[in-house]
């Protein structure tokens, strides 16, 4: 294994384990989990992988196999750049009050960057999946997602909801994780494309635009303004659309409106899946980028593009996965139709003068585990 060798390289001895987590896609359920809301994400095939020994001393020696030089940290707060994301889940860890020592580490990661598949979040999770044995901490798999969520948000600064993390620390093969991010309840959805002649293909637009982060923690501001005026906890809680509707303008009018329709979704896709129509949930892919598009204004042209050509080739459905301003749609396609969904995007990026995007089939797969 590449990334045990890199160890020894590294450290001149064995690591103490190895550990994956994956990164994630959703299938439905986007910017709900903030919201208190449903998501739909599932776990991919691609992640980090992680070789680890714990140090007695607290320093953290880091190196990635994907990023230049390794770093050697005395605190936490020392950490740059990607490091960030793995010294964030010792200094949340420790927060907690649980006593976590230092660690060598050497990170390996394939999930395709800048896609908005979640390799941030699986190099969270897979830190807090070997801390959580090495140093016999007993955290439950929510747990470890909920400290990698709070590395994010209070360390790296990332206001993002516990979806990315939830998904690459439950997943499961075969099966896509049903969750609600209120009670934090979670059920492991079966979810057999194959069975049914279908693919999920993600169509990488290889963009991200600058805009992404701020605009993110705009539009979570937008719904907890209008659901303080709406007198609820959050957007959740709204029962009566066309009331809360009729109290509210501008943008706080639309994001409520994407809020409250896409939970309604994400529970028709759940009724549709349990009865085994799957093939019949591409109308609901499509109505969530409509809303995420003009409701939200997540969207960008690349994923427009992507979305409408994917239709227009054949799928089924197809939506933008992910916080937005680029990375990845997902369309949901019959066997005999993936070459000509292929086609039409990629045709429809090359009338544009846009590099190809990449377009490859998901299937879920496990959760964070130990592979040594
Ligand atoms: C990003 C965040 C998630 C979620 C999605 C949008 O991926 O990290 O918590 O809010 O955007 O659904």
């Amino acid at each position: 294994m590449r990334v045990v060798e890199a160890f020894r390289d590294s450290y001149g001895m064995e690591p103490a384990g190895v550990w994956h987590a994956p990164g994630r896609v959703n299938l439905i359920g986007e910017h709900t989990d903030y919201n208190d809301g449903f998501v739909l994400p599932f776990a991919l095939p691609w992640g980090v992988s992680a070789a680890v020994s714990p140090r007695e001393d607290g320093v953290l020696r880091l190196r990635s196999l994907q990023a230049g030089e390794p770093v050697t940290l005395a605190t936490p707060g020392e950490a740059e750049g990607w490091a960030r994301y793995v010294a964030g889940v010792f200094w949340a860890l420790r927060q907690g009050g649980q006593r976590v020592g230092g660690a060598d580490v050497v990170i390996d990661g394939d999930v395709p960057r800048g896609a908005g598949l979640s390799s941030s979040a699986a190099l969270e999770v897979v830190v807090g999946t070997a801390l959580n044995e090495l140093y016999g901490l007993g955290l439950t798999k929510m747990e470890i997602a909920l400290a990698a969520q709070r590395a994010e948000n209070d360390f790296v600064g990332m206001p993002c909801g516990i979806m990315d993390q939830a998904a690459s620390a439950l997943g499961e093969e075969g099966k896509a994780l049903f969750m609600d991010c209120r009670s934090l309840g979670t059920r492991n959805i079966p979810f057999d494309l194959a069975s049914h002649g279908l693919q999920l293909l993600i169509i990488n637009t290889g963009v991200r635009h600058e805009l992404a982060d701020g605009q993110y923690a705009r539009r979570r501001e937008d719904c907890e303004n209008a659901a303080e005026r709406l007198g609820v906890d959050a957007l959740r809680d709204v029962t009566d659309l066309a009331g809360a509707l009729a109290k509210l303008s501008g943008d706080e009018r639309r994001r409520t409106q994407h809020v409250v329709t896409e939970n309604h979704r994400v529970e028709a896709v759940i009724g549709l899946l349990r009865a085994g129509a799957v093939r019949e949930i591409g109308s609901l892919l499509n109505a969530s980028h409509l809303s995420l598009r003009d409701q939200f204004e997540v969207s960008c042209a690349e994923l427009d593009v992507a979305v409408e050509s994917a239709v227009r080739g054949g799928a089924r459905g197809a939506r933008m996965t992910g916080g937005g301003f680029g990375g990845s749609a997902i369309a949901l396609v019959a066997d005999d139709r993936v070459e000509s969904v292929r086609e039409s995007v990629t045709g429809a990026y090359a009338e544009r003068g846009w590099a190809a995007p990449e377009i490859y089939p998901a299937t879920p797969a496990a959760g964070a585990r130990r592979l040594l």
